[in-house]
C-alpha cells in the first residue's frame, strides 16, 4: 500500500482535443490534491511530452483530430516496445467494440463520457497506485540484478587474482592486460558490451596455472623440456576449469584460457590453431598479455623497456601475432601507456 501523499505525487497527463474537458479534469484532479499535471489538446504532441515527462498515467480521449486515441497508443507501444503503457481511455462511445479495441491496444481501463468526476478520481488513484507499486518492484529487481552482477564479477576477478597469486602477488598484470585488451578491442570496432565482456573474461587466461607445481611455476632459471611440457598444460587445465554450459562470459574466458598461447603461424599450443582459426578475442589478449609480461619484472627476468617490447611485437608479427592487431596496438600506444601508469606493480 502507498500513502495518500505518495499517490498524489504521481505525474498525470490529460489529453483531450476539447479544452472544456481538459479544464474539468484538471480541476477535479487538483481538488483531489494532485499537483503534477500536464495537459494537451493536440494529440500530435503526446509522444514528445510522454518521453520527457514519464507520466504515471495518461487520461486519453479517443475521438480527436489528426491522431485518434488508438493511434496515440500505437505510438506509445512503440516507445515501450510492447511493455506497459499507462493509459486510462475516455470515450464518449459506449460501443463495446471501441472498449475492446482500447483494451487490446493496451489501455488499463476506460471511462465513458460525460465524465463522472468522482468515479474518474477513484480510477485514477487505483491505476496510479498499481503503477507506482510496479515501478517499485521493477526498481528492486533492477537493484538486485545489479548486485548479483557485481558479485559475479567480483568472484571472477578474485578467481583471476587467485590464479596469479603465486607468481605475481600484486595482481596488477591481469588488470593491465585486461584493460589493454578492452582498449584494443574498442580500436578494432568491438561494441562497448563486447569490450566489457573481454575486460571481464581475460583476467582468467592463466587460471590453469593453479595446476602447475611450484617447482616449475616459480623456478628462477629456464625450464627443461619436461618442465616446459608440464608448464604448457596450464592452457588445457584452464580450459577444463572454465568448462561447462556457462554463459557468454565463461565461454569467452574458456576460449581465452585454452588458446592464449596459440600463434598466428600455427606453431603455438595446445591445438596449433593458425591465423583466423584463433578467435579474434584471443588474438587480442595474446598481444596484450605478452606486451605486459615483457614490460614487467618477473622472478626470472627484469622488466624490458617499452621500446624493446614493441620491437619484439614487430619482429614476431605474422609469426606469433596477428599483424593487423599489432599495428592497431601500436596506434593506441598512448592509451596503453596510460593504463600501464594506472595499474603499477
Ligand atoms: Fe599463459
Amino acid at each position: 500500500m502507498l500513502s495518500n501523499e505518495e499517490i498524489l505525487s504521481a505525474r498525470l497527463m490529460v489529453v483531450d482535443d476539447e479544452p472544456n474537458n481538459v479544464v474539468l479534469l484538471e480541476e477535479g484532479l487538483k481538488r483531489e490534491g494532485f499537483t503534477r499535471i500536464k495537459s494537451l489538446t493536440d494529440p500530435r504532441e503526446v509522444l514528445e511530452l510522454y518521453k520527457d515527462f514519464r507520466p504515471h498515467l495518461i487520461l486519453l480521449d479517443i475521438n480527436m483530430p489528426h491522431l485518434d486515441g488508438f493511434q496515440v497508443m500505437e505510438q506509445l507501444n512503440v516507445v515501450e516496445q510492447g511493455g506497459y503503457i499507462p493509459v486510462l481511455v475516455l470515450t464518449a462511445s459506449s460501443d463495446r467494440q471501441v472498449r475492446l479495441k482500447a483494451l487490446k491496444f493496451g489501455a488499463r481501463d476506460f471511462l465513458t463520457k460525460p465524465i463522472d468526476l468522482l468515479e474518474t478520481i477513484c480510477r485514477v488513484r487505483n491505476l496510479v497506485e498499481t503503477r507506482m507499486l510496479n515501478e517499485d518492484l521493477e526498481e528492486k529487481v533492477r537493484q538486485r540484478t545489479a548486485e548479483l552482477n557485481e558479485t559475479r564479477l567480483e568472484v571472477i576477478r578474485k578467481l583471476g587474482r587467485a590464479a596469479e597469486y603465486r607468481d605475481n602477488q600484486t595482481g596488477m598484470h591481469v588488470l593491465r592486460m585486461s584493460h589493454f585488451s578492452a582498449a584494443l578491442a574498442r580500436e578494432v570496432g568491438f561494441s562497448s558490451e563486447e569490450c566489457e565482456l573481454l575486460l571481464n573474461a581475460s583476467p582468467m587466461h592463466d587460471i590453469g596455472k593453479i595446476g602447475i607445481p611450484d617447482g616449475i611455476l616459480l623456478k628462477p632459471g629456464s625450464l627443461d623440456d619436461e618442465q616446459w611440457t608440464k608448464m604448457r598444460t596450464h592452457t588445457e587445465i584452464g580450459g577444463l576449469i572454465l568448462d561447462g554450459k556457462g554463459n557468454m562470459l565463461m565461454k569467452l574466458a574458456q576460449s581465452i584460457a585454452l588458446h592464449h598461447h596459440e600463434k598466428w603461424d600455427g606453431s603455438g599450443y595446445p591445438d596449433k590453431l593458425k591465423g583466423e582459426e584463433i578467435p579474434i578475442e584471443v588474438r587480442i589478449v595474446t598481444i596484450c598479455d605478452v606486451f605486459d609480461a615483457l614490460t614487467s619484472a618477473r622472478p626470472y627476468k627484469k622488466a624490458w623497456p617499452v621500446e624493446e617490447a614493441l620491437d619484439f611485437l614487430q619482429r614476431y608479427k605474422g609469426k606469433n601475432f596477428d599483424p593487423d592487431l599489432v599495428d592497431k596496438f601500436v596506434e593506441i600506444l598512448p592509451e596503453i601507456l596510460r593504463i600501464r601508469d594506472t595499474f603499477v606493480d
